[in-house]
Order: structure tokens, then sequence, then C-alpha cells
């Protein structure tokens, strides 16, 4: 606590390969590893070492964690989007993905994130060796694996890493580990590129005391209640998905490889978001319907789900994080009650204005229903 901390952090690194080298295959060592401030640090990180600002350019797939373009953004660095399939599982689409990388040289990144946020889907080991495999584009893949340990079917791309030098990986304890707090994140890579990362970072980003909680957390006992708290999580992330399905006016949107449900709401009859002017969405995903249930959750429930209807694909769309059963079982009585609520109001009137009680003061910027690992 008194004194600096070692720069290097080799058995913080070490206790990291241990448990990605036998959860997953992989022969980490900590040459291939870079520490920082968790892994919003280390994408602004990567972003100013790779690319030249006002001149290069990244590549993301929305819909996906906004902190690529805000980096980049910050950094001068231009966005450039190629979408997600939505009505394919959210997968990438590939070919469209590989000609915009081979069309432009100033493409010094690509960020994937998998499994994707908001999606919660994984996207396929072999689309990631694809585009590694691309001859015509020698940029940086990053591979953000933020949520990997809630898809134990998915292999990180980190067995990757030997084979190709232009991957970085990223991963987190603020997930799985719930551990958002102490802020530590990884990026993985081979030797080369890790030195260079390594150059550039602040040397004492992480503090003392991140660096404790993290090697307790890495610890053997603390992996095992690690195992039992995700195995409680992917019980109750298949109930919490089958039982809001059947709500009706509720569709599950996304998959299931990461701690939370992204689900869509219907627009209801009578409603101001089944009307003409909000798109005429009666039994269609309706972002008016969405942000009132946003509010009335919010406001009678006192529980923080988060709007995602603005994002690609995501019409109508809300993500809430897996909490405990009886959390869940809540969340689930009151998305029901509600939207009974929102359809009884509907019949008995057909003037709601467009804008929703609690329209004004919900947005992309609410909280997130925080009862599981963090989302
Ligand atoms: C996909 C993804 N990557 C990275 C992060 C940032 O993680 P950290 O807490 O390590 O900065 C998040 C946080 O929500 C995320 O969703």
């Amino acid at each position: 606590m008194f004194r600096w901390t070692d720069r290097r952090q080799l058995e913080l690194k070490q206790a990291f390969c241990d448990f990605r080298n036998r959860r997953n295959g992989t022969t980490l060592t900590p040459a291939n590893l870079c520490l920082s401030a968790g892994l919003d640090d280390v994408i602004d990180l990567v972003i100013r070492c790779l690319c030249r600002p006002g001149h290069d350019r990244i590549v993301v797939c929305p819909p996906v964690y906004h902190m690529y373009q805000t980096a980049a953004t910050i950094n001068d660095v231009a966005t450039i989007s190629v979408p997600l399939n939505p009505h394919r599982n959210f997968q990438l689409q590939l070919s469209e993905l590989q000609q915009t990388l081979s069309s432009d040289r100033n493409i010094k990144i690509c960020f994937i994130c998998t499994p994707g946020n908001p999606t919660g889907h994984a996207i396929p080991i072999d689309n990631i060796a694809a585009i590694l495999d691309n001859p015509s584009w020698r940029g940086i893949l990053v591979v953000d694996e933020a949520y990997i340990d809630f898809s134990p079917r998915s292999p990180s791309a980190a067995a990757l890493i030997g084979r190709y030098p232009r991957l970085v990986v990223l991963q987190t304890l603020s997930k799985a580990f719930g551990l958002a707090g102490i802020r530590v994140g990884f990026a993985i890579a081979c030797a080369h590129l890790c030195a260079v990362l390594n150059n550039v970072r602040k040397p004492y980003a992480v503090g003392g005391p991140s660096i404790a909680l993290a090697r307790a957390a890495l610890a053997e006992p603390s992996i095992a209640v690690l195992d039992a708290k995700l195995q409680a999580i992917f019980d109750q992330r298949t109930r919490l998905a089958r039982d809001l399905g059947r709500i009706p006016g509720i569709g599950i949107k996304g998959g299931l490889d990461a701690n939370f449900v992204l689900f869509e709401v219907l627009g209801i009859a009578g409603t101001a978001s089944a009307s003409s002017e909000a798109g005429g969405s009666f039994n269609r995903p309706c972002n008016a319907a969405a942000r009132e249930l946003v509010g009335l959750l919010r406001h009678s429930a006192g529980i923080l789900v988060r709007f995602k209807g603005l994002e690609h694909g995501c019409e109508g769309c809300i993500r809430v994080s897996v909490g405990k059963g009886a959390e869940n079982k809540r969340f689930v009585e009151q998305v029901c009650l509600l939207m009974k609520r929102l359809r009884l109001r509907a019949a008995a009137t057909t003037t709601i204005p467009a804008v929703g009680p609690f329209s004004s003061i919900i947005g992309d910027s609410v909280g997130i229903f925080h009862l599981g690992a963090a989302a």
C-alpha cells in the first residue's frame, strides 16, 4: 500500500495465465499479457498505440459496446461500421466485413465483441481466423472477450495468439469475477505486440489493493466459488429468458452467451406506441412501448434496465442483467403486471401522448439491473 507496485506484475500475470490455460487450453505466458485499469483503458491504449490521429480508421460491428467508437473519436480516429446481421443471430456479415477491410489501407484496427454486448451471441472462432487470414488486410484484430466466461461452449480466441501475431484478445475481471470496481483488464497478444503495448501503458495504472484483490480472485478457492456462481447464472439465465418469452408482447431477441438477456417489446394496440406517428408498430418491436416499460419498471418497481432500442437491429429492445432467483422472479412478475397495465390503459383510451409520462427521464444513460455479475 505504501510503496510503488512492481510495474511488471509477473505474479498476477502468471496467475491469470494459469487460470486461462487450465480453463481454455491456451499456452499463455506473462509475456503475452498487458495489464491495465480495466478494458476501457486497454481499448484506448490499443487505439493510441496503433492509429495515427486524423489519418487512420477503426472498424466496428454494431450493435456493439460503444467504447470502441468513443475512444476512437477522442483520439481523432474515424470509425467505419459494418453492422451485424440482426436476422441471423447478430452474426458478422463476413464477406462485407472482409471487403471493407481489404478496401482501405488506413483501417488499422477491427473490433469484434464476442459474446456480443448487447447481442448476447458469441461469434464463431472460425470467423475470427478467417478475418486474420484475409491476405489483403494488414491491420490488428481486437477480439473483446469481456463476457467469455458466461459462454463455456465458446472457445477463447486467446488460443489463436501463437498462430496470429496481429490478434489482440481483451479479457477483464469486471464481468464473471464481478470485480468491476477494482479495474483490472488484460490485453493478450504475441510477445512482440505486447511489448509495444507495455511500453506505452501507464506503468502504475493498476494500484496495489486492486492487484492484491485480483490475485486473491484468481487463487484456487476463489475459482471454485466463481464456478458455482457461474453455474447459478447459467441456470437463472435460461429460466429468465423462458419466463420473459412467455409474457404476451415480449420476445427474446438476443442470445444466451452472456450474463444478460436482450428482449424486445411489441407495440400495444391503441397506445402511442402503436399509433401511426410511431410507425404503426402494433405487434411489431416498438421503441415507444419499450421506453414506457423501462420508465414504469424504474418508477413503480425500482428496477433499472437498459433501453437499447436505438442500436442497429434492436428496435424495441431492453437489456436486463441476470439476477438471483428471487430477483428474476420479481422482475418477470413486474414485467407481466406492467404489460397488462399498458394493455388495459390502451383499451381504455386511444389518445395517449406520443411521449409517455416517464419517457423524458429515461434514456440510454440509465443504470442497469445490477443483481448478478456486472453487465
Ligand atoms: C464488451 C465490453 N468490453 C469492455 C467493457 C469494459 O470493461 P472494464 O470494466 O474491464 O473496463 C465492457 C463493460 O461493460 C463491455 O461490455
